[in-house]
């Protein structure tokens, strides 16, 4: 009894490090029936080791929804965003409420595997409404930003730089894909605290 609690209790602090784990989490879809009828494999769904879709990072999915996205647009910006590429795409990929999760391998889903709609995780194309991705980190005295030498909120390790995707803000600039934790925030967002790990404010 006794070691079966330990077990938990070290698989709940493993979960809970530093180290990114995918396992049990939302992005962990091996369970699902599409997926090798429920037995399927964890990485495969996004990432394959041989003859990937797109080189990096050895990406197993169609780059993302190839329709247009509404784009958050304010007079108060200072750069625009624009359509989302890279990292964001391939979250989309998902996330656009129009591609298949089973569209991996190079074969294209079904409709009954979208993310539903009304569920939050389905975007749709319209990111109007949604934080700027695809956009530039610049200049810290117009856009009040912070420089991008200054740390995540909680992490020991991550500066802004480091979660800029070549000098953009991206999805990933916010979120850890392979983390369990709810939103899998790259740092802790209490007090919105991630939120001025980049504005000031
Ligand atoms: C839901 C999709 C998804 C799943 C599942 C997934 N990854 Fe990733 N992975 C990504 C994306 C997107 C990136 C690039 C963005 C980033 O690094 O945040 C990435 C980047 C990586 C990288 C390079 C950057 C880094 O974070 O080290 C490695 C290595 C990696 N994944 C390994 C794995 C392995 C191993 C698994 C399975 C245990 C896995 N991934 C499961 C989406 C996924
Ligand atoms: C292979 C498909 C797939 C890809 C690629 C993918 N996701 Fe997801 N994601 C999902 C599914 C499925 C869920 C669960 C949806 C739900 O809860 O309704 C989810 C949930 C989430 C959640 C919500 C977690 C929570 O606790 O509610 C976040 C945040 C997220 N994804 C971010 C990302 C980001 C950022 C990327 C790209 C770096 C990405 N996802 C790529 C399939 C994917
Ligand atoms: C500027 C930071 C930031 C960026 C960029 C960002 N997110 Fe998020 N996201 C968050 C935060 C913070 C939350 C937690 C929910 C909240 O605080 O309202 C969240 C929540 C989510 C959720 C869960 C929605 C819910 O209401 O349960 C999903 C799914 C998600 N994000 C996916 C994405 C995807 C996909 C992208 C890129 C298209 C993205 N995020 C870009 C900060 C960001
Ligand atoms: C990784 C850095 C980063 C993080 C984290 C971040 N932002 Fe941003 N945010 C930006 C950048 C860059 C812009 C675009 C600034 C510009 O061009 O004027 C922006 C734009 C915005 C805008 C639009 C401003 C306008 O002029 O219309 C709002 C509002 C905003 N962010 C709120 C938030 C909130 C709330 C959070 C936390 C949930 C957050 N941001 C987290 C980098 C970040």
């Amino acid at each position: 009894m006794k070691k079966v609690i330990l077990v938990a209790l070290a698989l709940t602090l493993l979960a809970s490090s530093a180290f990114a784990v995918v396992s049990g989490g939302k992005h962990d879809l091996s369970t699902q029936l599409w997926n090798n009828a429920g037995a399927g494999e964890i990485c495969i769904v996004c990432h394959t080791p041989h003859n990937s879709l797109t080189d990096v990072p050895l990406w197993n999915r169609a780059a993302g929804a190839t329709a247009s996205f509404n784009l958050y647009s304010s007079t108060t910006l200072d750069n625009a965003p624009v359509q989302p590429s890279g990292y964001s795409l391939m979250c989309l990929s998902c996330h656009d409420g129009v591609t298949g999760l089973d569209s991996f391998a190079g074969t294209t889903g079904v409709t009954a595997n979208v993310i539903g709609a009304g569920t939050p995780g389905n975007f749709g194309t319209n990111l109007g409404n949604d934080h700027p991705i695809s956009i530039a980190y610049s200049g810290l005295a117009v856009d009040e930003l912070q420089l991008t030498s200054n740390a995540i909120s909680g992490s020991a390790t991550l500066t802004v730089a480091d979660v800029l995707v070549g000098g953009n803000v991206e999805c990933s600039s916010c979120h850890d894909v392979h983390a369990t934790p709810q939103y899998m925030l790259v740092g802790t967002n209490a007090g919105s605290a991630l939120c001025m790990s980049c504005h000031i404010k």
